[in-house]
């Protein structure tokens, strides 16, 4: 069955100085919730934001979702911080985590939705024994650590394998990609069953966000309806 589509603008590709701001504009485009990238330097080789800046953003939006994909060594340590600044859905890499099961149980103890996120490399069956205890999988379509980078289409077979799964073992995880969503990618992403579009570059890299946003909806939301 066709699920709704759901644009998450990723700050990463925002102005910082302005951040705010920047981020309505794409919220007013459509985008119904916000992507906060965590990088630590480590996992990933660049270095993002932490706890403070999410909870001023809680300030300035305070209804707004926040979808915080921790991109970090040791996100135990950290997310009992990021839940008290204002994120609803945590999400964590499956590489980043030795005891995943005991991490997801950690998120939603703090009251935040539980995700796992997937490198390009890892396949998806390397979830079989958590995916009933997760809000969504995330999907990553390019290597994580920096935005603007080119999709790698083989994630397109990864949603779909995941999109069976779900639907043979009747689960209500959702399906989450991220890296290179933009006007040419994102029909061929909604065909294979992924739900939830993060996207920063295609967003935020040029001209208005709220045009933006407005128009990589319409496009995968088309792209839905030829799915059906
Ligand atoms: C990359 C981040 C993404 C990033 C996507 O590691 O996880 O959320 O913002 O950027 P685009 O949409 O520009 O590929
Ligand atoms: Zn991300």
């Amino acid at each position: 069955m066709p699920r709704a589509i759901e644009l998450a603008p990723s700050i990463l590709s925002a102005n910082f100085a302005n951040l705010a701001e920047h981020a309505k504009q794409a919220l007013d485009g459509g985008g119904t919730l916000l992507h906060l990238d965590i990088m630590d330097g480590h996992f990933v080789p660049n270095l993002t934001i932490g706890p403070p800046v999410v909870a001023s953003l809680r300030k300035a939006l305070p209804t707004t979702i926040f979808d915080c994909h921790l991109m970090i060594e040791n996100p135990d340590e950290f997310i009992p911080a990021f839940a008290e600044a204002g994120a609803n859905w945590i999400s964590v890499h499956q590489e980043a985590c030795v005891h995943l099961d005991r991490t997801l149980h950690l998120i939603a103890d703090h009251g935040c939705k539980p995700a796992v996120v997937l490198n390009p490399a890892t396949p998806v069956e390397t979830l079989a024994d958590v995916l009933e205890l997760v809000h969504h999988v995330l999907i990553m379509s390019v290597n994580p650590g920096f935005g603007g980078q080119k999709f790698i289409r083989n994630s397109l077979k990864k949603m779909e394998t995941l999109a069976n799964i779900r639907e043979e073992r009747g689960l209500n995880f959702r399906i989450e990609v991220d890296g290179g969503v933009d006007l040419s990618t994102v029909g061929g992403i909604v065909r294979a069953g992924a739900e939830l579009l993060v996207a920063g570059n295609a967003v935020f890299g040029h001209g208005d966000a709220t045009q933006n946003a407005r128009q990589l909806l319409d496009a995968a939301r088309a792209a839905t309806l030829a799915r059906a």
